[in-house]
């Protein structure tokens, strides 16, 4: 009989890695050996997507050449191109993802091999396509023609380039791209475990990435951020005095033993590191914007949640404010994480199929046993 599961898997070591690490107990996290706290605001996003995915950090020759693959990887295929129309009209965002990348396989060069070189070239593309997808669903779900990508501007002000269809403000496509970075990669979390998975039964990067798109977009994962401002929003429609409508509803709702999104994390028992950079980044474009209501709600809520449960934020709390700030509409804020974890994501398959053994974990069986069949028409 096997043992009894640890329950959701937890602090159970299911993979070896060299990608990132987290220390739980002190909240600390870093890219192969980089702090997360060195890297953010000092290191781009193509830097950190290259060293999780090509092992190193780049030179600047290695940077231009992999900016470059990006820049061409900007180009979407036939196939998603054809069938955007169709699926901006009919499935949400994460949905529609789930369905480009797919299509987007069947004109990937490499799809049909697992090779390293191979590997390589597929996740710089998928690192470069999947902002370009979030961006033309949007331009076709709001009916404009997508602003094509500027060969000159980096992952993040691309990405506000072709969403919005005009150039954005440095320091907003700065502040994005330090999101990108702080989201790029983080252990074991689910939809990497998803994608892990996928890859170990020796299926391609698109499969994986597709398992893995799936899964982030549930609610308990990436999808938390647009709930932390879906529930920002509610409240402060309510009307009152928006701090106070804070303490009264989270209170009230903890009081109800339902969970507050954006806080909690099974693995963090202190402040995860990237919340605070994006709790500051929230400030900035709080202060920046004239309006900055929601930046305090945040706070308040912060409080409360801490002196209720003992609560941290996790980094989809301010994500969800840093979002907001930028203009990114409600609805595109898990894809926006999804265009970060990207790097991750191809990263780890690329890590999986390099030292490959099937991932098949056992399972307790908590059913009835010894029961006699009896077939119908008998029965
Ligand atoms: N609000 C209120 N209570 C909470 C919260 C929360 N956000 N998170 C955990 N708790 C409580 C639970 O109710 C539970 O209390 P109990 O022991 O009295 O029943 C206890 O803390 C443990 O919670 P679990 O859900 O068992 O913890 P787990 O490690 O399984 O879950 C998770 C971690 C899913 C992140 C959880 O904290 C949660 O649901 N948070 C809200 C959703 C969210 O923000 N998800 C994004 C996570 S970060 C990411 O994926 C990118």
């Amino acid at each position: 009989m096997a043992d009894k599961p640890a329950r959701g898997l937890a602090d159970v070591v299911a993979a070896s890695t060299a990608l990132s690490d987290i220390d739980g107990q002190v909240g600390r996290l870093s890219y192969r050996g980089y702090d997360i706290n060195e890297l953010a605001g000092n290191a781009s996003f193509e830097e950190i997507a290259y060293l999780l995915q090509r092992g190193a950090a780049p030179d600047d020759a290695d940077l231009a050449a992999y900016e470059a693959e990006l820049a061409a990887g900007r180009e979407l295929g036939a196939l998603a191109v054809a069938d955007l129309a169709g699926i901006a009209r009919r499935q949400p965002p994460m949905a529609a993802l789930r369905s480009l990348v797919s299509l987007a396989s069947a004109d990937d060069p490499d799809s049909g091999s697992n090779e390293a070189a191979a590997n390589q070239r597929k996740a710089a593309r998928l690192t470069a396509q999947q902002p370009v997808l979030i961006a033309a669903y949007h331009a076709a779900r709001t009916g404009r023609e997508l602003a094509p990508p500027d060969p000159g501007l980096d992952t993040a002000a691309n990405f506000l380039l072709q969403l919005s269809g005009s150039k954005p403000d440095p320091r907003a496509a700065e502040i994005l791209d330090t999101c990108l970075v702080l989201h790029a990669d983080h252990t074991m979390n689910a939809s990497t475990f998803a994608a892990r998975v996928c890859a170990a039964t020796l299926a391609d990067m698109h499969s994986a990435v597709v398992a893995a798109i799936g899964t982030l977009s549930g609610p308990l994962h990436g999808g938390a951020n647009e709930q932390v401002m879906l529930g920002l929003e509610a409240i402060r429609k309510s009307g009152g005095n928006p701090l106070d409508a804070v303490s009264a509803q989270v209170t009230a709702r903890l009081a109800r033993g339902e969970k507050i999104m954006g806080f909690g994390h099974r693995v963090y028992k202190t402040e995860d590191p990237r919340a605070a950079h994006l709790r500051r980044m929230s400030a900035e474009l709080a202060q920046g914007s004239g309006d900055d209501t929601y930046y305090r709600m945040s706070r308040r809520m912060e409080e409360v949640v801490f002196a209720e449960k003992g609560l941290y934020p996790n980094v989809d709390f301010y994500a969800a404010t840093v979002y907001h700030y930028l203009g990114i509409p409600t609805d595109l804020f898990t894809p926006v994480f999804s265009a970060s974890r990207m790097a991750g994501w191809t990263a780890h398959v690329i890590e999986q199929h390099a030292d490959n053994r099937l991932i098949r974990p056992d399972s307790e069986y908590i059913g009835v046993s010894g029961r006699a069949w009896v077939p119908l028409g008998v029965r």
